[in-house]
């Protein structure tokens, strides 16, 4: 039997149930003695068994062999993709890089993951891995475990069709897709081929921020989380399980597709979310109000009001405010913040920041927009409104400093003369005589 999509069930944090065959689903009780069809009962938890009844994630998969299934684990190497930062120094210069081209060799999601830049680490189960993905081939025969983290996936070319343990998960670019760390996936590309980047959370999982005096309604609403309807596949074959474990690859042999969950209930679990319909907020008087109000998701740490990592956006949006310079401003900030564009052009560069293309600015790194932005929203009419359109821009930002890897340095799409963008801020400065 084939995985079949098409279906997805609503709302972040809800507990789903869901059943590929009427009746698989006990009823009354997670473990049965003997559970419906002969399946094994299997439970996934994603958060600490006591974590509190509001955080706590938690999920019944009721398959036809328990993950335990599967040959020895061996030793795997993906030279391009590992938790390798910070161990040179980490130069505090702005940095950009344009698009990684997609490759010439048959290469899938697994193999095309190139790691740029990251900090923490999968023991601590703090921080992030930052990654890129080019991709010409979809999964056939392999699939891919990440023990050490949360997969936040954003694609920027080409549709991906993740088809996971609990169902499928269709994404385009400006849609993302959230996959809860230990979940076994296979990516295939119906298009042909695909590009995007992804960011590896090995903190808590990603959850909806408080909206505090925003009130009940805005930014990115519960109900457009979608969740996959269980779809499964009993098929026998040669089959490999690539893990990352402890910022490190191993595979193993099996005789079996590792998507054969029939049924399942809980709130742990992959979905997708439109970044389309996320509800943007800003000034209608003058200034603009912290980036934090462009924020999606974000995986808290133990410090309140801090986050681990946070994912915002930067959507399409009018810009109103009187008396003020509406591009974003010249800041340095305590966190950490990596760029990436999915679409479009975003609205504090006049040139060089490309879709596709991504851009890295550390804690107390001074940036902004460059001399052209600069020059001509000085002078703007403010009388109208501007409309920032068609653009979908995005950040990981962190609480610690991304130190970016060795081979994102050296990358040949690294931009050697980013710095030189604002070297053109003239001095404007007049004091009265
Ligand atoms: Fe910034």
């Amino acid at each position: 039997m084939t995985m079949h999509p098409d279906a997805y069930m609503t709302g972040f944090g809800n507990e789903f149930a869901t059943e590929a065959i009427p009746g698989a689903l006990p009823v009354g009780r997670n473990s049965p003695q003997a559970a419906p069809y002969g399946l094994y009962a299997e439970q996934l938890t994603g958060t600490a068994f006591t974590a509190p009844r509001h955080a706590n994630r938690r999920s019944w998969l009721y398959r036809i062999r328990p993950a335990a299934v599967h040959g020895e684990f061996e030793p795997f190497a993906q030279a391009h993709f590992h938790n390798r930062f910070g161990n040179e120094p980490t130069t505090p210069a702005q940095l950009r890089w344009d698009p990684r081209p997609l490759p010439t060799q048959p290469t899938d999601f697994f193999d095309g993951l190139f790691t740029v830049a990251g900090n923490g680490s999968p023991a601590a189960q703090s921080g992030i891995g930052i990654h890129l993905y080019a991709a010409n081939r979809s999964m056939q025969t392999r699939f891919f475990c990440n023990a050490d983290g949360e997969l936040l996936i954003v694609p920027q070319q080409g549709r991906l069709r993740i088809d996971t343990e609990l169902g499928v998960l269709e994404v385009e670019p400006q849609q993302i897709a959230l996959i809860p760390r230990g979940i076994r996936f296979r990516v295939g590309l119906p298009d042909g081929h695909a590009r995007g980047y992804v960011c590896e959370n090995f903190g808590a999982p990603f959850k909806l921020p408080d909206l505090g005096p925003i009130g009940s309604n805005g930014l990115a609403n519960p109900r457009d989380f979608q969740f996959p309807v269980a779809a499964y596949e009993d098929v026998d074959g040669a089959f490999e399980l690539v893990t990352k474990f402890q910022g490190h690859l191993w595979r193993a042999a099996m005789d079996h597709s590792p998507l054969d969950v029939v049924a399942w209930h809980g709130n742990c679990a992959p979905c997708r979310y439109d970044l389309r319909r996320f509800n943007t907020i800003g000034s209608i008087s003058y200034d603009h109000p912290d980036p934090s109000i462009f924020l999606v998701l974000h995986s808290p740490s133990d410090t309140p009001g801090t986050s681990n990592v946070d994912f915002a956006i930067f959507p399409p949006r009018w810009l109103v405010a009187q008396d003020t310079f509406r591009p974003p401003w010249f800041h340095r900030n305590i966190a950490s913040e990596f760029m990436g564009l999915v679409h479009g052009i975003y609205d504090a560069k006049a040139e060089g920041f490309l879709p596709g293309g991504c851009s890295l600015h550390n804690c107390m790194t001074g940036h902004g927009p460059d001399a052209a932005t600069f020059e001509k929203a000085s002078r703007a009419d403010l009388s109208k409104p501007d409309v920032v359109a068609d653009t979908m821009a995005f950040m990981f930002e962190t609480r610690a400093v991304i130190h970016p890897t060795a081979q994102a340095l050296a990358a040949p799409e690294r931009q050697q003369h980013y710095i030189e963008c604002w070297q053109g801020l003239r001095k404007h400065f007049s004091p009265p005589a």
